[in-house]
């Protein structure tokens, strides 16, 4: 509850209300929409940074990405999901891991989409300048140095980095964004906030939205065992889900 109260504090001085009691109420009146969106934005937990849980992206460049470029050799496309993806140190992350990786991707088309339901969050991920706070958690100098220019507003990707990436508002619940299917998703630290049965509706989502034999990458501390049938470990490295798919009753995974 504190840590409600703590979130809300904002709006209670914003709004001058002085207690959840009177922030209820002024919700149920109408035409709240601009209050209710306001309270969702400062409620929401944003807590991100640069490269979270190093053992995963270790794995996603040594492994998950090499294991791509295999599949997709045909098409030579990568299409990767930063689902509920905050202010975008995680995709930043993955376009550096791909950057490093240039001349193996070179001629590839790479999308690289993060979405997020705050408009606030988005809005500072499309800007991509962050504070010295921010870039030193997780970044080493050389990359500090080698992606990002120091600017008055902070520290701020070059164009290279810069362009590699896209940022769009969108809600987990909704449809999949029209990029779909992606190879591979990142839905880190974002369903643990969710009750059991949204939680099942979005891993419904993002099975839509992942190629049959693409993968989804949860955080160190999220499982899919117990939660939903559409996805099973995919053996391949930690973290890492296979979706499901069901032909002739059978359940198959790639
Ligand atoms: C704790 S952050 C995790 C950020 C990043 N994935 C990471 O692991 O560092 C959780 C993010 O999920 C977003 N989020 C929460 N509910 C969402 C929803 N229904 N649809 C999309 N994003 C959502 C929040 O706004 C927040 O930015």
């Amino acid at each position: 509850m504190w840590r409600i109260s703590g979130a809300l504090s904002g709006i209670f001085r914003q709004y001058d209300i002085s207690n959840v009691d009177q922030l209820v109420c002024l919700l149920a009146e109408p035409r709240a929409e601009e209050l209710a969106r306001n309270v969702v934005e400062a409620l929401l937990n944003n807590e991100t940074y640069f490269f979270r849980d190093k053992l995963m992206f270790d794995q996603l460049a040594e492994s998950i990405l090499p294991q791509l470029w295999e599949q997709r050799q045909a098409q030579r496309t990568l299409r990767i999901w930063s689902a509920g993806c905050s202010s975008g140190q995680e995709l930043y992350s993955v376009a550096m891991l791909l950057l490093a990786q240039r001349e193996r991707w070179s001629g590839w088309h790479i999308d690289l989409l993060g979405t997020d339901v705050s408009t606030r969050i988005i809005a500072a991920a499309r800007k991509g300048c962050f504070s010295q706070f921010e870039v030193q958690r997780g970044l080493t100098v050389s990359q500090m140095l080698g992606y990002f220019d120091q600017r008055d507003d902070g520290w701020c990707p070059q164009q290279e980095l810069r362009k590699m990436v896209t940022f769009r508002e969108h809600n987990l619940l909704e449809r999949a964004p029209v990029e779909a299917p992606f190879d591979l998703v990142l839905c880190r630290n974002v369903l643990l906030y969710f009750d059991p049965a949204t939680r099942s509706r979005v891993f419904d989502r993002l099975h839509e939205a992942i190629h049959p034999d693409g993968r989804l990458m949860l955080g160190a501390g999220e499982t899919v065992i117990g939660q939903t049938e559409r996805f099973v470990p995919a053996g391949d490295g930690s973290g890492l889900y296979a979706p499901i798919t069901v032909s002739g009753g059978l359940r198959l995974r790639a």
